[in-house]
């Protein structure tokens, strides 16, 4: 006997890890996210409608790195169930995912709602409730149903009014169980990849002009349904709305002024781009200026910045009840007085081994290099700059080969979620909960099923999306249970 608990005692951390003293706070809550389009599948089954996803992938297969589609995905929309099993197995309490605006309206419009759609996701949120498992419910992931599109997308100021009426629709029908509301995810990815890259629908390639319009649309869109909730729903529903927003922790490459000044930018038309309008009020003055002058040598009269009138600068600002951060990576940004397409003058690239005294493990993804700092400084900068009471962290997450041995995803989590509670404990940053990127394995847009983000496999080859534990999911579950983190 004496020797059996001699040997656990030397034995268990060897099994368990270290587990380190710091511990997260009783009130914060441990989550997974993910986002309709990505795991749902059933793409046009029970009244759905086409969203602009579907179109641009269906018209042309090439346009996703393994010509795969997100017609099945995880098949989410009928192994609902399953995932609620496997959150309850993680037992995190907070469950981050999105409704399909085509969905619930088909075409986008009020004039004609999806019944079938509207229940699946109020059996799905009850359901979640009944798990004790709070959502946070995203509005806008990318879907635009394809109608929309063709009024003109995130170009035409009416898109605005058209979200306002889906985001009526859905506090109407899940607001009595949802409390936690985030209107649109990455309103930068959207612009910036889908109007000025091209590389996601509708693969506009307007640069110089094009980005800025969109993100004045989402932005008005966003406090539009901020609005309709304020006035029409919060008295009686007593949730929080707010928006998601996605920044890289930018360092500058030398201490020189001008690569500070880089860095600087490089947050300004990132980050500052949209929470500055909602969290501040307007464009930064950064970007306003820069964009002014670019756009007088080249010709213009006016500035391709669009600007807010000032009834829309008062409508938009202060539309928060807590900040929405996706995090994933850092840059090192070196000011080189080019001009480039992205409006900075200056140059970007990811650390380099030397940089900043971190190793920037490179992921499987071009763009995710592992700068665990980068969370706290990052959340410190958010926290100082925008003041917005509560912050989430709504998305972070490690790409890799889908292997269930995943221990690169666990070693990026633990740094991170080090880094995290550091600015909970130490810096007296409020953050309340953190939803990993992701619950499971999905279709990564244009990447297709090449890029795995999930702590739990699932394999795109069975029919039945056979979902399986990765080593990373077994590692949460036990940050989950134990509140601390284990090396
Ligand atoms: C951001 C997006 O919100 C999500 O849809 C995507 O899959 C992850 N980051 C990973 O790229």
């Amino acid at each position: 006997m004496k020797v059996l608990v001699l040997l656990s005692v030397f034995w268990l951390p060897g099994i368990l890890g270290q587990i380190s003293n710091k511990k997260f706070p009783e009130s914060f809550q441990f989550g997974a996210a993910t986002a309709a389009y990505q795991i749902e599948g059933a793409w046009d089954e029970d009244g759905k409608g086409e969203s602009m996803w579907d179109r641009f992938i269906h018209e042309d297969p090439d346009r996703v790195k393994d010509r795969q589609n997100a017609d099945i995905a995880c098949d989410s929309y009928h192994k609902w169930r399953e995932d609620i099993e496997l959150l309850k197995e993680l037992g995190v309490t907070l469950y981050r995912f999105s409704v399909s605006w085509p969905r619930i309206l088909p075409n986008g419009t009020p004039n004609k709602i999806n019944q079938a759609g509207i229940d699946h996701y109020k059996t799905f949120i009850k359901a979640l409730k009944e798990a004790g498992i709070e959502p946070i419910v995203t509005l806008y992931h990318w879907d635009l149903p394809q109608h929309l599109l063709e009024l003109g997308g995130w170009l035409n100021e009416q898109i605005a009014d058209y979200f306002g009426e889906y985001a009526r629709i859905a506090f109407k029908n899940f607001g009595d169980d949802v409390k936690i509301w985030a209107t649109i995810n990455e309103p930068k990815s959207t612009c910036l990849i889908g109007y000025g890259a091209g590389d996601s629908p509708p693969g506009l390639k307007l640069v110089a002009d094009g980005v800025y319009q969109c993100a004045k649309v989402q932005l008005l869109a966003h406090a539009k349904a901020y609005h309709i909730y304020d006035d029409e729903f919060r008295a009686q529903q007593g949730g929080r709305i707010s928006l998601v927003l996605d920044t890289t922790y930018n360092e500058p490459a030398s201490d020189s002024d001008a690569d500070k000044f880089g860095a600087e930018l490089e947050t300004e038309f990132n980050l500052g781009w949209y929470a500055n309008p909602v969290y501040i009020g307007d464009w930064p003055e950064l970007m306003k200026t820069r964009i002014a002058n670019r756009s007088r040598q080249e010709g213009y009269s006016f500035s391709r910045l669009p600007e807010f009138t000032a009834e829309q600068l008062k409508y938009v600002n202060g539309t928060f009840d807590y900040f929405g951060l996706n995090m994933y990576t850092g840059l090192t940004a070196q000011y080189t007085g080019e001009f480039d397409i992205g409006e900075p003058n200056y140059y970007l690239d990811k650390g380099t081994s030397t940089s900043h005294g971190a190793d920037w493990t490179p992921s499987t993804v071009s763009w995710l290099y592992s700068y665990p700092v980068g969370m706290r400084k990052l959340l410190n900068l958010v926290w100082n700059k925008y003041n917005p009471g509560t912050i989430y962290v709504t998305e972070n997450g490690w790409a890799s080969d889908g292997s269930l041995n995943d221990q690169g995803r666990i070693d990026y989590l633990q740094a991170y979620l080090s880094n995290l509670l550091d600015a909970i404990l130490e810096d007296g940053v409020n953050v309340a909960g953190y939803t990993t990127w992701s619950l499971m394995d999905n279709f990564e847009w244009t990447e297709g099923y090449t890029q795995k983000f999930g702590i739990i496999h699932v394999d795109f080859d069975s029919p039945n999306r056979t979902r399986t534990f990765k080593e990373s999911g077994r590692w949460y579950q036990k940050v989950v249970a134990t509140r601390c983190l284990i090396d």
